[in-house]
């Protein structure tokens, strides 16, 4: 695992969006298939998704041969609810960028047949080639997606149970209200994201410090599912200094080193 870590959100953000965009851009030079890419909402990603439509207005970068799945959504939220993650979405990446409307995949949570949904989902993946590149964020909680706390590190696509943890979290988007926040989801699962070539994980925060200290120095364990993350070959965690703020001072200069070197 390769560990990031930079002085703020915003140069976190820049790094991640620069990484993704040379990620498309060498697969752009080498083959016509598309870049297919995991997305996730959340306050962490806005950031980084402000950089890449920079970047797309600019002509640097296009994203008109990319795929995307986003990781989860809420079961049971309309489509067209500010806070459901369609909205979010097309708010702050899809209606800003050049992405084709067929090309982009988000969990529907209202599905009549959730099985259904979401084995579906599972096989979009595969057909489309598999994940290039799965960007997502973490919870307080270590969750990757939703997959919360005892989540299986071998899930897939499903309906998720959400932790009282979690809607209070997010109760900050639901009038401060966690019982306004629906109870269940639909995510991808652990391996579903272990799956991809790349896994590029965003924290930033001091909120987030003690889940990226069980991701990276505590056991593999299905109680900080991000924890996972140690068993993929190419995994990445981008955080900034408040996030990286309760990892041991030998684990900070390992991962600092290791930049400094590579970069030398
Ligand atoms: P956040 O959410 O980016 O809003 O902190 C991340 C998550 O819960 O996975």
């Amino acid at each position: 695992m390769k560990v990031i870590i930079r002085k703020n959100s915003a140069e976190s953000s820049l790094w991640t969006a620069r990484y993704i965009a040379a990620r498309i851009k060498e697969k752009a030079a080498r083959t016509d298939e598309p870049f297919v890419i995991g997305l996730c909402t959340g306050s962490t990603p806005i950031e980084t998704y402000a950089e890449l439509i920079r970047m797309v207005k600019a002509g640097e970068l296009s994203f008109k041969n990319v795929i995307s799945f986003n990781m989860d959504e809420y079961v049971g939220l309309p489509v067209d609810h500010p806070e459901s993650y369609h909205s979010f979405m097309h708010k702050y990446l899809f209606d800003q960028i050049d992405e084709p409307a067929e090309n982009i995949h988000i969990l529907d949570g209202n599905a009549p047949d959730p099985v259904k949904e979401c084995a579906d989902y599972e096989a979009a993946i595969v057909k489309a080639g598999g994940f290039d590149l799965f960007l997502g964020g973490i919870g307080e909680d270590g969750h990757i997606a939703f997959n919360e706390p005892f989540s299986s590190l071998q899930s897939r696509t499903r309906v998720v149970t959400l932790t009282q943890d979690t809607r209070e979290v997010n109760s900050r988007f639901f009038d401060n209200d966690p019982s306004k926040v629906p109870a269940q989801a639909m995510s991808v699962g652990v391996a579903t994201v272990l799956g991809a070539k790349e896994v590029v994980i965003m924290a930033y925060g001091s909120k987030k410090a003690r889940a990226i200290a069980a991701a990276i120095e505590g056991p593999l364990s299905h109680y900080c599912t991000v924890s996972a993350l140690q068993n993929h070959p190419a995994g990445i965690i981008v955080c900034d200094e408040a996030a990286a703020g309760e990892l041991k001072v030998n684990s900070y200069r390992y991962f600092k080193a290791v930049e400094a070197a590579e970069n030398a």
